[in-house]
Parts: structure tokens; C-alpha cells; sequence
């Protein structure tokens, strides 16, 4: 539940921003990072390469178990067995804090905890529970669930995530537990969260640059469009195979719309 702040710059704008100058190398990679192109005496920026070197940022920043095609091979799986005899969930439900008391003065004002951490506690409990199928953590979630709509989706926000989610669990395993209140309640914020998204939606929430990339206000664009795809894709699955769509006041928006969408950023 958290938003973006004028002191908020993510390594991702700065790598970005470094790579396109052509002041870093990275030879652990063995990728070649080239001074932006000179066409007819212009300097134009490479975007191709920008693109190229943000994807083997993020691929090197995966952590878990990784896969073999793992180009950044110093890096090595990570974090397999975090929390496992603890009850990282259990524990962190617990022992409820801001990570601003203890690393704040360590991080802050560049990585400050601006949301709180309750939208994680629920995006925990929500995987939690897609993955055991346990009753207390699909309890913990209804008990906790805001009754407003996210529509952030970011390091510090995770609640359009859980909506999705819950949304889609609603739809994989709609029965049980679900009764029809809880299927509606997080289906409404999912469609609402995918009506202020797309362009042709009456209640569209974001801009369109010219060239029709997702821009949100913020200080580091990127990560918009990247994790919003992600959400939209994720839900178009579901709803196509459960033969649904989203309504959008009289606009209708087919799974494959959603498609196109992501396809365009
Ligand atoms: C963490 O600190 C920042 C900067 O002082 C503040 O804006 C934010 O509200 C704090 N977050 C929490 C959860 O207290
Ligand atoms: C939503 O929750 C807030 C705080 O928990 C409460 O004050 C508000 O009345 C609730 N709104 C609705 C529509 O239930």
C-alpha cells in the first residue's frame, strides 16, 4: 500500500540511465556495453541495448532456485530453505514492525517503508494458501482484506497483486470455501484494478505516452508496465479458461484484449 516519493530512485533508473551513458561494463556477463549511437552526427539513444541490460538486472537479482540458463554465473540459487523450520509467516504475524525501525536509518529516505507492511502480511498469507490450500490462511486474508481497490503493484504495494490473485483462486477453486460474497468481493477489485488500466476503459486511471506505453507518475516509470503486464496477463489466463471477461461500465474487455495490451508494451 505504499506510493511513490520524489526520493524513491530504484537501482533499476540508475542502471538504466548508467548503461544507456556507456560508463559500466559488466564482465561477469560478458556483455559489452557500447557508448549510445551516433547516427548522422545525432546521438540516439539505444534502447534495444538499455532493454537487453534490464533484463540481465533482473535476471541476475532472481533469487531461489535458478534456473540453468542463469547467465549471471556468479550468482548461485539463494534462499531455499529461508524461514523453513522458523514459520517465516507465522513469525512475521507475530512479531509485527516497519522495517523503517530497525534498517531505517540504513535505508531511508532511499528505500523507506512508505506502505506499512500489512499489504505483504496479506500477499504472504494469499500464496500461503494457493499453495496449501489451508483454510487459516484464506481466513487470515478475508479477516484482513481492505475494502478499498489497489491499483499499485509495485516493491512497497503489493494489494493489486493479492486481488489478482485471490481473484483468479476464486476462479481455479470456486468452490469449498468460497461462498459467493468472497468470489464477488475480490473479483470486483480485480476487474476495477484491470478498468483503470486499459485505454479504452471508462475508468482508466493511467496515461498512454504517444507510442502507447503504460506511464504512471512516478519517478521510475519502468517498473509500471513490467509488473502491471505481468498482472494482466496472469488474469487473462484465467478468465479464458474460465470463459469470462471484464466489463468496464459498457465497455467489454476479452482475455485477449489483455493479450494485445501486454504485447504493446
Ligand atoms: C517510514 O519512514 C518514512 C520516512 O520517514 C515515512 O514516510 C513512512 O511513513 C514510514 N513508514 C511507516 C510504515 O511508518
Ligand atoms: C472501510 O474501512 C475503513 C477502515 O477500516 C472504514 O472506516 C470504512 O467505513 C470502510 N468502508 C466501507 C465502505 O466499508
Amino acid at each position: 500500500m505504499g506510493w511513490w516519493s520524489p526520493y524513491m530512485f530504484p537501482i533499476v533508473c540508475m542502471f538504466l540511465i548508467v548503461s544507456v551513458m556507456g560508463v559500466v561494463r559488466n564482465p561477469a556477463a560478458n556483455v559489452d556495453i557500447k557508448n549510445d549511437n551516433v547516427i548522422n552526427g545525432h546521438h540516439h539513444h539505444n534502447y534495444k541495448e538499455a532493454l537487453t541490460k534490464s533484463i540481465l538486472f533482473f535476471e541476475g537479482q532472481r533469487s531461489g532456485k535458478l534456473p540453468s540458463t542463469q547467465r549471471m554465473k556468479w550468482r548461485k540459487d539463494s534462499a531455499v530453505n529461508d524461514g523453513q523450520y522458523a514459520g517465516v509467516f507465522e513469525f512475521a504475524d507475530t512479531y509485527q514492525g516497519s522495517y523503517n525501525d530497525s534498517l531505517g536509518k540504513y535505508v531511508c529516505p532511499h528505500y523507506c517503508d512508505y506502505g506499512g507492511y500489512k499489504d505483504e502480511l496479506l500477499w504472504a498469507a494469499s500464496w500461503l494458501y494457493k499453495a496449501s490450500n489451508e483454510r487459516n490462511y484464506f481466513d487470515y486474508v478475508m479477516r484482513n482484506k481492505p475494502n478499498t481497490t489497489e491499483i499499485a503493484f509495485n516493491w512497497d504495494a503489493k494489494g493489486a497483486g493479492t486481488n489478482m490473485l485471490m481473484s483468479i483462486e476464486s476462479m481455479r477453486k470456486g468452490n469449498g470455501i468460497w461462498d459467493e460474497h468472497d468470489k464477488e468481493s475480490f473479483r470486483i477489485k480485480a476487474d476495477e484494478f484491470v478498468c483503470s488500466i486499459v485505454p479504452e476503459s471508462p475508468s482508466k486511471t493511467v496515461e498512454y505516452s504517444p507510442g502507447g506505453l503504460l506511464f504512471k507518475l512516478g519517478g521510475c516509470n519502468l517498473q509500471n508496465p513490467t509488473a502491471i503486464s505481468l498482472l494482466l496477463l496472469a488474469y487473462a489466463r484465467y478468465l479464458n479458461e474460465a470463459d469470462e471477461f471484464v466489463r468496464c461500465g459498457n465497455t467489454i474487455v476479452v482475455p485477449s484484449r489483455l493479450i494485445s495490451l501486454v504485447k504493446s508494451q
